[in-house]
């Protein structure tokens, strides 16, 4: 049952005016995360669907695309067939999540199901089942350097179950305030994807912070 850990750096947290060089230096990551922030779903904008595409164009890292936008089915299938290898959408602005994934999958991305910290997984169980990605926000969506909200554990605790035991099967994915202390609880609690915004890019080598993650991440989950 071993599972291998996957480092997403956050963009967020990289110089916006150099993002093709700030996607080059994390180049041995797993995902490059992009957070697409509306102002509306979150209190804060960020970049869209034509930075997305400028950035596809040239990054070496596949780009997991977290919309924080309201009406999200209107967009996610742009993202997809951009070429992102994974659009995710908030359960909580979705009407029809199952609709969303199926468009998102046609584009030939993975589609993923986010979840903010006080929103229940068990509400979503049936439609999970359409879905790639379970991301479990550690932290209020809308801003960077946060810290991790512990109380979200037993969430990942229980989807790791429900994937072990063959229920689920999908990547479970971590958001916020992951750094090189609390990506060692998260991976014991069952994540395998790590997105990490200051911890990689506040850094001042952020290859080495990948590499230093993933170890303890890696140690986590077979210890
Ligand atoms: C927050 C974003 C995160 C953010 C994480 O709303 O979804 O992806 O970039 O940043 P850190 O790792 O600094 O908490
Ligand atoms: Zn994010």
């Amino acid at each position: 049952m071993a599972r291998e850990p996957m480092i997403a750096p956050s963009l967020l947290s990289a110089d916006f005016t150099r993002l093709a060089e700030e996607s080059e230096r994390v180049a041995d990551a797993d995902w490059l995360h992009f957070d697409v922030m509306d102002g509306h779903f979150v209190p804060n904008l960020t970049f869209g669907l034509p930075v997305m595409q400028a950035l596809q164009a040239v990054s070496p890292v596949p780009l997991d695309c977290h919309l924080m936008i309201e009406n999200p089915g209107r967009w996610a299938p742009g993202y997809a067939e951009a070429g992102a290898r994974n659009v995710t959408v908030h359960a909580e602005a979705c009407t029809d999540p199952r609709a969303v994934a199926r468009d998102i999958r046609a584009g030939g991305a993975l589609a993923g199901l986010a979840l903010k910290p006080e929103t229940s997984l068990d509400h979503y169980l049936d439609v999970l089942h359409d879905f790639d990605t379970l991301l479990i926000m550690t932290v209020e969506p809308g801003f960077g350097g946060q810290s991790f909200i512990e109380e979200v554990l037993p969430k990942v605790r229980r989807a790791r179950q429900l994937v072990d035991t063959g229920h689920l099967s999908l990547f479970v994915e971590v958001d916020g305030g992951v750094n090189g202390d609390t990506i060692e609880q998260a991976a014991e609690a069952g994540a395998d994807v790590f997105v990490a915004g200051s911890a990689v890019y506040g850094a001042d080598d952020p290859a080495k912070a990948i590499a230093a993650l993933r170890a303890r991440a890696a140690a986590a989950m077979t210890g």
